[in-house]
Formats: structure tokens, C-alpha cells, sequence
């Protein structure tokens, strides 16, 4: 095997000392300054699954096993899924079956199951495939070394889906991992305590718990000072945050993280509109930091779908929330979600959701067909609309959104956007008798712009004019230094 230093023994300490338990006081002899192997994560999911992959990774660090993108050199096989839909699901349990023949070849190769899918299935993943050693909870992923160990002195089948409190408190500085990226995810929250009653998330990832303000700021600190120029704070309903806990308010967690030096950008997903607050609204008026850019699910246009699925507003009061938005912040982009084919939604619920589309105008919408979940109330409502349906109402949606996107991409065409240089692709082009690389970035509204560049670093912020707006992208000109 390789012999690579392993640079996360130092930290992995940190972590071993804050932890009390048990569970998170394993083998000291597991780093050895040596790679025992690789490690291999599958993710399927939301934004909370790519920050959770990264601490799974550097737990799997600390045991000695280095990350590899090459699923056939792995040691360890982790597939970290998401039940939000049963197509993710199926894709979780579909990536497994490719385990066995890998299993075969290389009978020491361990295999985990961690994620929202391992919370729901419990035992019940072994059952569907028998090659998996471990499946993990989503308040688990703390005691994964412990239980890797209890793998290798003979334990079988081992499955934890045990709750924790403390899982992110547990590790705050593991943030430095992959400090390449110019822009990082930072969860706030866990959990959710809304119930819409076609959603898995409360059954899950359990209920909502909030970090304290200070282990947050203290991990964007580390993040800023290692060059991260973005951040990206996640929660299922950011707007709810520190509310229960009565520690800070998500505007003043707002005030606190601007604060950082070095941060230059600051968005946040995902925000539930019956929590947002006027107070929200002034503070993406006035910090400078964060960005001019909103995603309010709103999921239907029809008051009575919106009733059956428990979201706590109305069309009317959801307009209302986006009239002073916009009047306070008014080139702020909007995006949204949507579910299609809810049980019992007419063709006239589909079309005042059409209407609701219409009239907002969104910069982009995520939509997707409804899919009945374990435990949520919804999969027992009656009026399943037919797949067929179901599939015509979400084209027809998809496709009248496209043209209203491509749209609001087309009116930046000729203005200056300031663009945070995220990268530089393989691409070159020909530009005045050079070949330029073409580099990637982000408006402050999050749209992506690829424009040519000559001696431009990622983490830069460069004022860009629009020339060009394709559906989901822009092409814009720098000038200087071409
Ligand atoms: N907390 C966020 C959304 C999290 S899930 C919110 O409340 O808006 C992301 C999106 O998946 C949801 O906004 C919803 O549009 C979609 N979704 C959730 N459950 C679904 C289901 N059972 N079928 C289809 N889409 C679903
Ligand atoms: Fe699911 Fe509703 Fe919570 Fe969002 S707010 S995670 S849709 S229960
Ligand atoms: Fe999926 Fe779990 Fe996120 S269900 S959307 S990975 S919270």
C-alpha cells in the first residue's frame, strides 16, 4: 500500500479530547502517520449531506484512510443517502448493489450506509443488501470510527441510528478540509419541527437544534482565514433559527458572521415563508455581506393544497412577504420549490399554481412530482393524481419556468455584475490572437458567469459585463489585463 503522511492526525486529536463518550474515544494507534487505506463516499441529497460527507471524511482520515474519487481502490465504501423522494432512495440501494462483485475481489472492503435512508431503514437496509457491514444514523456519523473498530475486532452487522446532541458541537475546527474551495456549505441547524405532511425530513434527521452562534463563527472564522470567500449556511428553516434554543436571532446570527474579516459573501437555505420576519428583510437590506438572493419554497399556488400540506400560509400572505422583499431589497433574486401532483391537486389547483409562477416571476424553481414517504401523513391522504398526469403538469411547469429563467438572464445582458471567481475550467479559447482560460464565477444574485481571464485566481471579486444569457448561465467580459 501507498505511504502517505496523514496531515488530519493533529486536529483528530482535538476531536478525540471533546469527546466524552465511549463512542468517540477510539483506537489511538489508528493514524500511525501512515495511509491504511482509501476511503470512497457515495452522496445523494441535500447540501447538509455534502457538509456531512466532509466530516465523514475526516473522521475516516483520522483512522487512516485517505479520500479516493476511485470507487475500485477503495478500502471503505461509504454511500450517504437521501430519502427525500423515493427516487433518491432507490439510487442509495441501486449504488450499493454495485458492492458485491467490488466485495468479492477485495473480501477486507468495508461498506456503511449513513444518511437519511440508513435513519429510516434501521436493520431493515441489511435486508434489502446483505454485503453492507454498517448502516448509521444521521446523528450517528460521530461514532463512525468506533464502530469501524468494532467491525475489525469481529463485530457483524452493526447498526446505530441512536441520537446525539452535540454532533457538529462535538468537531467545530474540523472545517478545514478542502480549503481550496473559495465557496463552503456551514450547517446552522439540524432537524426540522414543521411537519409538512408530505415530508420525511422530522422522521429522519429528527428534530430542529441549533448550533450555538459562537462554534458557527468560530468554524467561518477558520474557513475565512484558510481563504473562503462564500458561505452558504444551510438549515431545513433557517428562519427558525436559535428560536427554540432563546440563544440569538437568525438576523443577529447574521450581524455576527458579517463580522468575520475575509468573508466577503454570505447566502443561506433553506427559508420556510411563514417564518419570514420583517427583521430577516432589513438584514439582507443591510449587511453588506450577504447576498441579494432568496429561496422561499413556496410548493403550491392552490390555498387549499397548501392547507392539506400543513405549511402555515397562504398564496396571499406569501405574495405579501415577497411585495416587501422586493420592495426592500429589489434586484434580489427569487427561486422556489414546488411539488406537483400532491394527493387530491385538479387541474385547477395545477393551473393557480401556473398563475402563482406567472405572477411572481421567479429567477428559478426546483419542481418535482410528488412521492409518497414512510411515516408522512400525506402518503395516506386520498386522490393520488395518475403518474401521467403528474408528469404533464411538472413538464408544462418546467418548461413555461425555462423561458421566464432564460428571461430574467437576458435583461443582465450588457450590466456590470460583480463576480466571485470560483474557478478556471480546462477550457481555453482564442481571444486577440491568445488562448485565454475560460474561468467560472458566481453574480452576487448566484448566477453562474463564464468569462476569459488571464492571471485571475479563485476567490477573487471581479466587476464583469453580461454580453451573453443562455438558459442557465451567462457569458460576460473582463477586460483588464487581456
Ligand atoms: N426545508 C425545505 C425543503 C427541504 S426538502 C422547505 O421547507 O422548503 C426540498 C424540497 O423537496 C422541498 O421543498 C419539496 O419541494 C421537495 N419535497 C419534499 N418532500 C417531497 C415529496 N414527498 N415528494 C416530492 N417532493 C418533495
Ligand atoms: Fe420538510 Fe416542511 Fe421541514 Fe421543509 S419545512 S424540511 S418541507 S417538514
Ligand atoms: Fe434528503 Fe435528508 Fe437532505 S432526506 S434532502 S438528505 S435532509
Amino acid at each position: 500500500m501507498k505511504s502517505e503522511t496523514c496531515e488530519q492526525s493533529e486536529t483528530f486529536e482535538t476531536f478525540q479530547n471533546l469527546g466524552n463518550s465511549d463512542e468517540l474515544r477510539f483506537d489511538q494507534n489508528r493514524c500511525n502517520e501512515q495511509i491504511k487505506g482509501y476511503a470512497y463516499i457515495y452522496t445523494i441529497g441535500c447540501q447538509m449531506n455534502t457538509y456531512d460527507t466532509e466530516r465523514l471524511f475526516f473522521i475516516l482520515g483520522g483512522l487512516g484512510y485517505a479520500k479516493t474519487e476511485i470507487l475500485d481502490k477503495a478500502d471503505i465504501i461509504v454511500c450517504n443517502t437521501c430519502s427525500i423522494r423515493e427516487k433518491a432512495q432507490e439510487k442509495a440501494f441501486s449504488f450499493l448493489g454495485r458492492v458485491p462483485p467490488l466485495k468479492k475481489k477485495k473480501p477486507h472492503l468495508i461498506t456503511i450506509m449513513t444518511g437519511c435512508v440508513a435513519q429510516q431503514e434501521g436493520q431493515g437496509a441489511f435486508k434489502r443488501n446483505s454485503t453492507l457491514d454498517i448502516v448509521l444514523g444521521t446523528q450517528a456519523f460521530a461514532r463512525l470510527g468506533y464502530h469501524i473498530q468494532a467491525l475489525m475486532k469481529g463485530k457483524n452487522q452493526i447498526t446505530d441510528i441512536n441520537g446525539s446532541s452535540t454532533i457538529y458541537e462535538a468537531m467545530p475546527d474540523f472545517s478545514f478540509i478542502e480549503n481550496d474551495k473559495v465557496s463552503r456549505f456551514v450547517t446552522i441547524m439540524q432537524g426540522c419541527d414543521n411537519y409538512c405532511t408530505y415530508c420525511v425530513v422530522p422522521y429522519v434527521r429528527g428534530r430542529e437544534r441549533s448550533r450555538t452562534p459562537d462554534s458557527i463563527v468560530a468554524e467561518i472564522t477558520i474557513l475565512a482565514d484558510a481563504g473562503v470567500k462564500e458561505v452558504t449556511l444551510l438549515g431545513q428553516n433557517v428562519n427558525s433559527y436559535g428560536i427554540k434554543e432563546k440563544i440569538c436571532s437568525f438576523p443577529d446570527l447574521l450581524e455576527k458572521i458579517s463580522q468575520v474579516s475575509g468573508l466577503e459573501r454570505i447566502r443561506f437555505a433553506t427559508s420556510h415563508p411563514k417564518d419570514l420576519s420583517d427583521d430577516l428583510i432589513y438584514a439582507m437590506r443591510d449587511l453588506d455581506k450577504v447576498c441579494n438572493q432568496l429561496h422561499l419554497p413556496v410548493q403550491s399556488g392552490s390555498n387549499r393544497i397548501l392547507k392539506k400540506m400543513n405549511r402555515g400560509y397562504t398564496v396571499e400572505r406569501y405574495l405579501e412577504r415577497i411585495g416587501m422583499l422586493r420592495e426592500n431589497c429589489p434586484s434580489v433574486a427569487l427561486s422556489s420549490d414546488m411539488i406537483i401532483g400532491f394527493p387530491s391537486e385538479t387541474r385547477a389547483d395545477f393551473e393557480e399554481t401556473m398563475a402563482l409562477v406567472r405572477q411572481v416571476e421567479f429567477d428559478g424553481i426546483f419542481a418535482f412530482a410528488y412521492s409518497d414517504r414512510p411515516n408522512a401523513p400525506a402518503s395516506k391522504f386520498s386522490g393520488a393524481v395518475e403518474e401521467d398526469e403528474k408528469m404533464d403538469r411538472l413538464n408544462h411547469l418546467i418548461d413555461f419556468q425555462q423561458g421566464i429563467t432564460h428571461g430574467k438572464n437576458k435583461a443582465l445582458v450588457g450590466s456590470w455584475e460583480r463576480v466571485l471567481v470560483e474557478g478556471l475550467s480546462q477550457k481555453k479559447r482564442h481571444h486577440g490572437g491568445d488562448y485565454l482560460p475560460q474561468m467560472t464565477g458566481r453574480t452576487e444574485s448566484g448566477k453562474i458567469v463564464h468569462f476569459l481571464g488571464k492571471n485571475i485566481s479563485p476567490g477573487e471579486i471581479l466587476d464583469v459585463k453580461i454580453e451573453r444569457a443562455y438558459p442557465h448561465s451567462l457569458w460576460g467580459e473582463y477586460t483588464k489585463e487581456l
